[in-house]
């Protein structure tokens, strides 16, 4: 995982027109070029540590997906925007989740994690469940989960030949 440039505003932009990938994501509109200035200011915030865009990519750098950290609290982080491309290799999303928390609580020192997915994105919601996450909350659109170090542990154990 290495963090956006410039240079990654067509792949950031096309794999957000993906219709199908991003029925459960927020709309992203503008062009290209909107989607550079985007990532100019995004950059600001990443030299304040205030958040951390990667792109996903396999050792031979092929651009498999992307991820976001951002919302960080007194002793959370929030992720999202996770968005990984068809046919990536089957373990990218396992690899990219590991990645995302080994970061987080261990390179940021944060206790815990809090993110949101959309009622109905069932894939998704599965696989946190799978990693250990918890619904502490909900609204008419959203499940609001949270991840604390402690069972990341547990989980880290189970998946560690990922790491
Ligand atoms: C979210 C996203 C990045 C997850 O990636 P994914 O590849 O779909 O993740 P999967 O849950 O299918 O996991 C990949 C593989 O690992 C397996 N896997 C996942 N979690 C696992 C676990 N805990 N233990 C064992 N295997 C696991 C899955 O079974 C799957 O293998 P399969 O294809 O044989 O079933 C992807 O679905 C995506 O781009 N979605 C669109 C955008 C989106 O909704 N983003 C999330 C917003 S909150």
């Amino acid at each position: 995982m290495r963090t956006v440039e410039l240079e990654d505003a067509e792949f950031i932009f096309t794999m957000r027109q993906d219709e199908r990938k991003t029925k459960f994501l927020s709309k992203v509109s503008g062009t290209v070029e909107s989607q550079k200035e985007w990532i100019a200011n995004y950059k600001k915030r990443e030299n304040q540590k205030k958040e951390f865009y990667f792109v996903i990519e396999s050792k031979e750098s092929q651009k498999l997906g992307l991820v976001r950290m951002y919302d960080f609290q007194n002793d959370s982080f929030c992720w999202g925007s996770w968005l990984i491309k068809e046919h990536a290799p089957k373990s990218t999303a396992i690899e990219s989740a590991l990645q995302i928390y080994e970061f987080g609580f261990y390179a940021l020192g944060f206790e815990k994690s809090h993110f949101d997915v959309r009622k109905g994105n069932d894939k998704v919601i599965g696989f946190h469940q799978r990693f250990g996450a918890k619904i502490v909350n909900k609204n008419d659109v959203e499940y609001f989960f949270n991840f604390e170090k402690k069972d990341y542990e547990v989980t880290k154990e189970k998946y560690k030949r990922y790491l």
